[in-house]
């Protein structure tokens, strides 16, 4: 959601006249679009405004002007005030709601230092959408349906910094698709916090739910694949589960994390599901749709995860058998309910565990990858490979394809089309596909 946001951030300021440069050296002005998961990301901010400022310095030196600088996203949601007392050279602390008003408070700058946490969801997206240029797509492209998370898993900074859930009405939802797709989007990822519990206002002025919107959405000329993430298991209804088996655009790969295999870690997590209800509705999408992908997000080493809740996670696992996961060791984030429990698991038993359930998925990862050779099928190009003539693209299940084509025209001509693929290798983290014949 970050990469959606830091593309509608750069839209506000355009018309301010910024441009963009990739040049930190050259630029007016640099945002920083922050991560507040877990420690580590949040942490990332400090050092590389520290880099920033020795490029300030430089350029003082150098009599080059000023560079400012503003920090977005969930760090300044969280932090604040606090963060310009942490960071001199920061002009302005903007939460992800309130970005729209980013040219304004860089206008109020000469008045003092600025500081927006302001929850505006319904502002923002009004903003954004008079803001948008008319530009070119990529073939895949992001669209943010919904923010914000009413669930408060106790590990999990979200509600605090994104806000209560809010969901964007249909209307603007098709326009936005039909405009990307006009532009040269093929492939719509459709991004939410909690994005199964979408409930935008619908076209008979009552709530529509995800299948609802994804059916308008497939209606749509050239909207040819379509995938949403991320989503909770209680929000995973028998509607949406349906949509899976009837829409030929709904791509057969599904991010649903379960963060941990152990019912009472689940309940010590308020994840409100159990693995039982976890593997009902994994049966009930593989019913629905048998090739289907699963990806999962997992927690290790929350506050009294024992040895045997380990385990429990470790055979959730080998039952779902995952195309690809993320896992992370616990870290706990102030103002969580998690940070304050008491029995705090050791760093080195976090590490431990982390190490063998990485081992597991990445060996679930080769297997589904490896079951993918000698099928045919169908690879959106994105980009260009490093070699001549090589062309990289996406297969259905969300992995790249990396497909030399006969020459280098053909490569370039490939980009932002849809080609039937032979898969003919399969690596860890890719495949290895040849035109079909
Ligand atoms: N520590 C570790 N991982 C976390 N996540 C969220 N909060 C934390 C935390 N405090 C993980 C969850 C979530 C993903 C986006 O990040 O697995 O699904
Ligand atoms: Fe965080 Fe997801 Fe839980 Fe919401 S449902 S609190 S976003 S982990």
């Amino acid at each position: 959601m970050n990469v959606y946001d830091s593309e509608r951030i750069a839209d506000t300021l355009r018309a301010d006249g910024y441009t963009l440069t990739d040049q930190p050296d050259d630029a007016d002005l640099t945002v920083l679009n922050t991560c507040h998961i877990r420690e580590k990301a949040a942490e990332k901010v400090y050092s590389e405004l520290g880099r920033l400022r020795k490029i300030q310095a430089q350029r003082s030196a150098a009599d080059r002007g000023n560079m400012q600088i503003a920090v977005a996203g969930c760090v300044a949601q969280a932090e604040g005030s606090e963060m310009l007392r942490r960071a001199q050279n920061v002009d302005v602390v903007i939460g992800p709601q309130a970005y729209q008003d980013l040219p304004q408070l860089l206008r109020r700058r000469r008045d003092g230092r600025q500081v927006a946490q302001d929850f505006k969801p319904h502002d923002k997206f009004a903003t954004l959408k008079a803001a948008t240029p008319a530009r070119k797509s990529p073939p895949t492209a992001f669209l943010t349906i919904q923010e914000g998370c009413d669930k408060f898993c106790t590990f999990c900074v979200v509600p605090y910094t994104r806000g209560a859930e809010f969901s964007r009405p249909v209307a603007d939802v098709l326009e936005e698709a039909k405009r990307l797709v006009d532009r040269g989007a093929r492939d719509i990822t459709l991004l939410g916090q909690n994005v199964n519990a979408y409930h935008g206002l619908g076209t008979s002025n009552t709530a529509a739910g995800l299948a609802e919107l994804l059916y308008a959405l497939a209606q749509i000329d050239g909207v040819e694949r379509l995938r949403y993430t991320t989503s909770h298991p209680r929000d995973m209804s028998d509607d949406l589960i349906a949509a899976h088996g009837e829409i030929a655009a709904l791509m057969p790969y599904l991010h649903l994390p379960v963060q941990s295999g152990s019912d009472r870690i689940l309940k010590q997590m308020n994840r409100k599901h159990d693995r039982a209800l976890y593997f009902d509705i994994i049966d009930k999408l593989r019913a629905a749709r048998p090739d289907l992908a699963l990806s999962s997000d997992m927690i290790v080493g929350f506050p009294g995860e024992s040895d045997q809740d380990f385990e429990d996670t470790m055979n959730l696992v080998r039952r779902v058998k995952y195309a690809q996961c993320y896992s992370f060791k616990y870290s706990p984030r102030a103002g969580t309910p998690g940070a304050e429990m008491s029995d705090q698991v050791d760093e080195a038993v976090k590490t431990e565990r982390l190490a063998r359930l990485q081992d597991l998925l990445n060996t679930q990862q080769l297997e589904f990858n490896a079951r993918c050779v000698g099928r045919g099928m169908p690879v959106l190009f994105e980009r260009r490979g490093k070699t001549a003539k090589q062309v990289i693209g996406r297969s259905p299940y969300m992995q790249s394809v990396y497909v030399t084509m006969a020459t280098d025209d053909a490569a370039q001509q490939a980009l932002g089309t849809m080609k039937n693929c032979e898969i003919v290798h399969s690596g860890p983290n890719s495949l290895q596909g040849r035109m079909a014949a």
